[in-house]
């Protein structure tokens, strides 16, 4: 299966990327964990990328299409591509990169959330420092505050999740990439998903529509 996953910040791509690729045994590749990993790391991409992130604004498509050929160029199975593309120039060369190598897509999935649950879901969003697991104070907390579950570390909050970062992050979705939605609604690969529900909820729902 080859999948990408579209919606809004917070609309839970990461979340259900993750869940759907364990159990279909997929690559999950999420260019927002991509470049944060660069930006921890100091590299000359993490350099660049975070201005860009810390405003709220995209990273400039050259970079990100670049990352992502790389990345599918070392992938032999199926993928749900998270967060990528976010505008037409990355939907056409994700077109043309599927095209070289004989690939298409299986179906853009769009994760439609109400612009108060995103609010909501961004604000109380924790990560581990270490590992990057997800979190959320209320829906999804870990056993013990500011700890993850997982490794140990330390659970922080994300720079762009402050509320005047993500009021810019959902005023580029709405210019920038909610006009994907029709781009895949006319190549009839929409596939759309309510997803205010809980993670189990969607992630029922996400089977269903690919099924
Ligand atoms: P990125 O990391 O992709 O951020 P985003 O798209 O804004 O998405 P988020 O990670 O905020 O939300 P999500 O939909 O994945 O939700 P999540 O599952 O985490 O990108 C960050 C930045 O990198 C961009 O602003 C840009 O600068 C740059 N970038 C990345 N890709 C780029 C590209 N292609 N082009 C240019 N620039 C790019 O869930 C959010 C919270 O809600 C969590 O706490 C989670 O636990 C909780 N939650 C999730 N689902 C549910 C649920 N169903 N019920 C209750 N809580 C839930």
């Amino acid at each position: 299966m080859r999948l990408i996953f579209l919606g809004p910040p917070g609309a839970g791509k990461g979340t259900q990327a993750e869940l759907f690729t364990k159990e279909h045994r997929l690559a999950h590749i999420s260019t927002g964990d991509i470049l944060r990993d660069a930006v921890k790391r100091g590299t000359p991409l993490g350099l660049k990328a975070k201005q860009y992130m810390d405003s709220g604004a995209l990273v400039p498509d050259d970079v990100v299409v670049a990352i992502v050929a790389q990345k599918l160029a070392g992938i032999d199975g199926g993928f749900v591509l998270d967060g990528f593309p976010r505008t037409l120039a990355q939907a056409e060369a994700l077109d043309k990169i599927l095209d070289e190598s004989n690939g298409n897509l299986d179906a853009a999935v769009y994760l439609d959330v109400n612009e108060d649950t995103v609010v909501r879901r961004l604000s109380g969003r924790r990560i581990c420092r270490k590992c990057g697991a997800n979190y959320h104070v209320e829906n999804m907390p870990p056993h013990r505050e500011g700890v993850c579950d997982k490794c140990g570390g330390e659970l922080y909050q994300r720079e762009d999740d402050r509320p005047e970062v993500v009021r810019e992050r959902l005023e580029v979705y709405r210019r920038e990439t909610a006009p994907l939605i029709d781009y895949y609604r006319t190549r009839d690969l929409l596939r759309t998903v309510v997803a205010d529900p809980p993670p189990e909820e969607v992630m029922k729902e996400l089977g269903k529509v690919l099924a």
